[in-house]
């Protein structure tokens, strides 16, 4: 339907939707965790962070849990620098997190507590 409104072919908008993370072909996750993967976060050990939030929410990147409750996705750095390692609650910034703030936050999310978590910083 959006290619014939479009007057694209059905490739075309697949090819787009699949690119761009702000298009998808599902419902958005309650909470989207975008997990940071540029420099700074590296350094300060965001696979680390990575690797314990996926283990506790038992998703992989890209993924979301079966009730659709959390998303774990690749974000990008946004200038939060000085809270690296970090990811974002749905856009909020939250960090430095430790492996062990990281497995706290994922338990937290994955009861569903997840979205009063203090230290969080909203970013435009
Ligand atoms: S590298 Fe993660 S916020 Fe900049």
């Amino acid at each position: 339907m959006v290619a014939r409104q479009l007057r694209l072919t059905p490739a075309q908008v697949y090819g787009a939707i699949t690119f761009y993370s702000e298009f998808r072909t599902t419902p958005p996750p309650e909470t989207l965790v975008s997990w940071c993967s540029g420099p700074a976060c590296l350094v300060r050990g965001s696979l680390n962070v990575r690797a314990a939030m996926e283990a506790v929410l038992g998703v992989g990147m890209g993924e979301s849990t079966p009730d659709n409750s959390v998303g774990f996705h690749l974000g990008q750095c946004n200038g939060a620098c000085d809270l690296a390692p970090l990811v974002w609650l749905n856009g909020r910034a939250r960090g430095p997190l430790s492996v062990a703030d990281a497995v706290r936050l994922a338990r937290e999310l994955k009861e569903g507590q997840g979205s009063g978590v203090k230290g969080q910083r909203k970013l435009s």
